[in-house]
């Protein structure tokens, strides 16, 4: 369905509302935590920050809009299977740095509409940058417009990337792509916040990110503010994303068929589908 502007605009300043809201939780915890869970796999993090700025993000999210549907990491699916809207929830994204009090993390908000990521909006509460875009209206940092960087040459480019938390259980472990892409560029930055990866490619800080594993939550809003920064969002082949694949791969459009290439030449899609987890 097509939405007006000014509809995708009243989405994207609620989904504001909800990211500045919960980006004060977050900074109210920094520094305060006497207790880190582990969820599961080792190193896959929760802490009481987490579920505070989720409850924060939900409150608002409901109350203006009840009958939208929810898809937040520490609550699950939540609301009406059926609405055409979904909204992907990271509350705190970059857990494993917030915990150790390494200054890179987000609250990321997406707002899918039949499926597809139309507004998004990523807040990093503190350096105080709010990312924001909605499908057709633009990117902004900080409410001033945004673009990718204009590096057309792998061997300039600074790229980033980030290893999942099954990294210990399977060879599709992204090593062999780190390794051989810091090889060809000027480097590959592992940041610990996909969301905010995202961001930096949006704003020209970095020139392309790749990373598989993923959940919808940590990449829905990054995918809207790159498109409309002027990248380019793709799978890894360079087909059409497919936002609950786990993988992703988002460029400023110069470098994408290159680095595209190079990641299909170390990992060819015959390996992804003998690996143990293939997301
Ligand atoms: C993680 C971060 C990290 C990425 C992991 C994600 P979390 O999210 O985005 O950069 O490498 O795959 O799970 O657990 O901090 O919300
Ligand atoms: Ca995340
Ligand atoms: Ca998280």
């Amino acid at each position: 369905m097509n939405h007006t502007p000014e509809k995708l605009q009243t989405f994207l300043e609620i989904a504001t509302e909800a990211a500045l809201a919960a980006g004060a939780v977050l900074q109210s915890y920094l520094g305060t935590l006497e207790t880190v869970e582990e969820k599961g796999r080792p190193g896959d993090l929760l802490t009481a920050a987490d579920k505070a700025a989720e409850a924060t993000i939900l409150e608002i999210l409901d109350r203006h809009f009840p009958n939208h549907s929810i898809l937040a990491e520490e609550s699950g699916r939540l609301g009406k299977n059926k609405s055409e809207y979904l909204w992907a929830i990271d509350p705190l994204d970059g857990t494993t740095n917030f915990a150790h009090q390494y200054p890179f993390f987000a609250t990321s908000i997406a707002l899918l509409i039949d499926g597809v990521p139309q507004v998004g909006v990523i807040y990093d509460p503190f350096h105080n940058e709010l990312f924001r875009a909605a499908k057709g209206l633009g990117a902004t940092r900080n409410r001033r417009p945004i673009r990718v960087s204009q590096t057309s040459e792998l061997s300039k480019s600074l790229l980033v990337t980030g290893f999942a938390y099954d990294r210990r259980e399977t060879a599709d472990n992204n090593y062999a792509e780190f390794c051989h892409l810091t090889h060809l560029t000027q480097g590959v930055r592992r940041s610990g916040s996909a969301s905010l990866d995202l961001a930096h490619v949006a704003c020209g800080r970095l020139d392309g990110y790749w990373e598989r594993g993923l959940s919808p939550w940590d990449m829905a809003a990054g995918v809207v503010i790159v498109q409309e920064a002027g990248g380019n969002v793709t799978a890894y082949d360079g087909s059409s994303l497919q936002i609950d694949s786990g993988r992703i791969l988002a460029t400023n459009g110069y470098i994408h068929h290159n680095l595209s290439t190079e990641l299909m030449q170390v990992r060819p899609l015959s390996a992804w589908n003998n690996a143990v987890h293939s997301r």
